[in-house]
């Protein structure tokens, strides 16, 4: 079935995104799975890591950090320790749902991946780590390891010449093990908290080893990629963020769906196509979380034309993120919607750093009476210099996460939460006024 868009069938990489076909190996080969791999190892290391270099591809997992870039930070000699690769299939951004499609109905061209990022890393052994509630995913991801093993793609002395494991390892369900360093941690078996960088996992990941940490969809894309060519990938989306994208669209649209299109799409282009436009038309819009929950948010104003990547979202102070598009119509309460999500990071700190520990309840306990309108209109400016004490100042990103969707509110919508503030004390005879909590 051809989708509108931007991105022609033939330009796709997961041409089984919906699972109309068959997972198994015999159909990943048929859409191009494991076909010339051994030629593509046979290039060489530096021509791998060079063309996903020259792809332009930019980390999927959320920070957009180059992946040939990070594949060149590993050590260029296996000296007394192994190198590893471990796949972050934690995916627990809300919003995001992209990594299971693939690990359900696409598997072979992440284990494909794995391998062919293993081999230009001198890794012998892949771990892919895997978020607790992803159980069928698990169970899927296991058997394609199984058919891989018994048709000697990877294991001792496959058919590519570069022995090569992979382990599949079921986390416990908790957002933290997703950030990189809490991964590893969970993945030795300890408690999922992020670790102090620097050393960054090139230099001392797992178990102590060089190791480099790759969301799913970064892996799963590098077989089609070099089968095609860094110039293929680089004829979609603008300078600098280019390639084809998986986003997620969930929210007040006609019909909520995942597709993947061409980066730098125009969002109306990418509602409008994929998902029949905003419930209640396009006047209907109030504000967009373009990159999963942990972005600022953007206004309705900002986003019709917008190139949907790394770079534009970023110049709107939002960001692209895991490409899960939140969206808000009308009816939708921002300050509770950014409540609750106060409330999810409040819950999900690991609770190593005070900012954090301290901060995300802080943040969470005000916006809930914000909700209310039950504050002081000073405590606005508090709330937000609060957030710019958190941000920057924690181990690892949930801090800046849990700050951004507040900060984003506040620089959208302060009018709202004034108004809600105004009219609460309008209920309230004889209001006395409200002192500043310490909470
Ligand atoms: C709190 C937190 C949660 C994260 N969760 C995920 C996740 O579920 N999946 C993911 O790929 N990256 C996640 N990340 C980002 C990872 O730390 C890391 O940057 C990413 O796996 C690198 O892969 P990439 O370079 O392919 O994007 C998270 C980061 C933070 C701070
Ligand atoms: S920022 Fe929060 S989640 Fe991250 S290490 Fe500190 S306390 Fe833990």
């Amino acid at each position: 079935m051809a989708l509108k868009g931007i991105l022609e069938d033939k330009d796709r990489i997961f041409t089984n995104l919906y699972g109309f076909h068959d997972w198994g190996l015999e159909g990943a080969k048929q859409r191009g799975a494991w076909n010339s791999t051994k030629d593509i190892l046979s290039f060489g290391r530096d021509w791998i890591i060079t063309n996903v270099k020259n792809s332009g591809l930019r980390g999927r997992g959320g920070a957009g950090f180059s992946t040939g870039l990070k594949w060149s930070f590993m050590p260029k000699e296996v000296k007394d320790r192994p190198h590893y690769l471990v796949v972050n299939a934690d995916e627990s951004e809300p919003g995001t749902c992209k990594d299971r499609e693939i690990m359900r109905h696409d598997p072979h061209l992440l284990i494909e991946g794995c391998l062919i990022a293993s081999f230009a890393m001198q890794a012998h052994a892949a771990y892919i780590y895997l978020r607790g509630e992803y159980v069928h995913e698990r169970e899927r991801l296991e058997a394609a390891v199984k058919q891989a093993y018994e048709a000697k793609l990877i294991g001792k002395d496959n058919i590519h010449g570069w022995d090569f494991d992979v382990f599949v390892h079921h986390g416990g369900g908790a957002y933290i093990c997703g950030e990189e360093t809490a991964l590893l941690e969970s993945l030795e078996g300890k408690k999922g908290q992020p670790r102090l960088k620097p050393p960054f996992p090139a230099g001392a990941g797992l178990y102590g080893c060089p190791t480099t940490v790759n969301n799913v969809e970064s892996i799963a894309v590098v077989g089609t990629i070099l089968r095609r060519g860094a110039e293929w990938f680089t004829s979609f989306g603008a300078p600098n963020n280019a390639g084809t994208k998986l986003f997620c669209i969930s929210g007040h649209v006609e019909r909520p769906c995942n597709v993947e299109e061409a980066m730098s799409i125009p969002f109306r282009k990418l509602i409008d196509d994929h998902c029949g436009g905003i419930r209640g038309g396009w006047g209907n819009l109030k504000a967009v979380i373009p990159g999963g929950s942990s972005v600022p948010m953007i206004t309705a104003e900002q986003c019709e034309d917008l190139p949907m990547d790394f770079d534009s979202l970023r110049a709107l102070g939002s960001g692209l993120g895991t490409a899960a598009v939140i969206v808000m119509d009308k009816s939708t309460d921002v300050i509770k919607a950014i409540a609750r999500l106060s409330y999810f990071y409040k819950h999900e700190s690991c609770g190593q750093c005070t900012p954090c520990r301290e901060g995300t309840g802080w943040m969470w306990r005000v916006m809930e009476r914000m909700v209310k309108g039950d504050a002081d209109p000073k405590e606005i400016d508090t709330l937000l210099e609060v957030t710019k004490q958190v941000e920057g100042h924690t181990i690892c990103a949930l801090g800046d996460a849990a700050a951004w969707p507040i900060q984003g509110l506040i620089r959208h919508f302060r009018h709202e939460i004034e108004d809600r503030i105004t009219l609460y004390r309008s209920t309230k005879s004889n209001f006395a006024g409200h002192s500043i909590a310490a909470e």
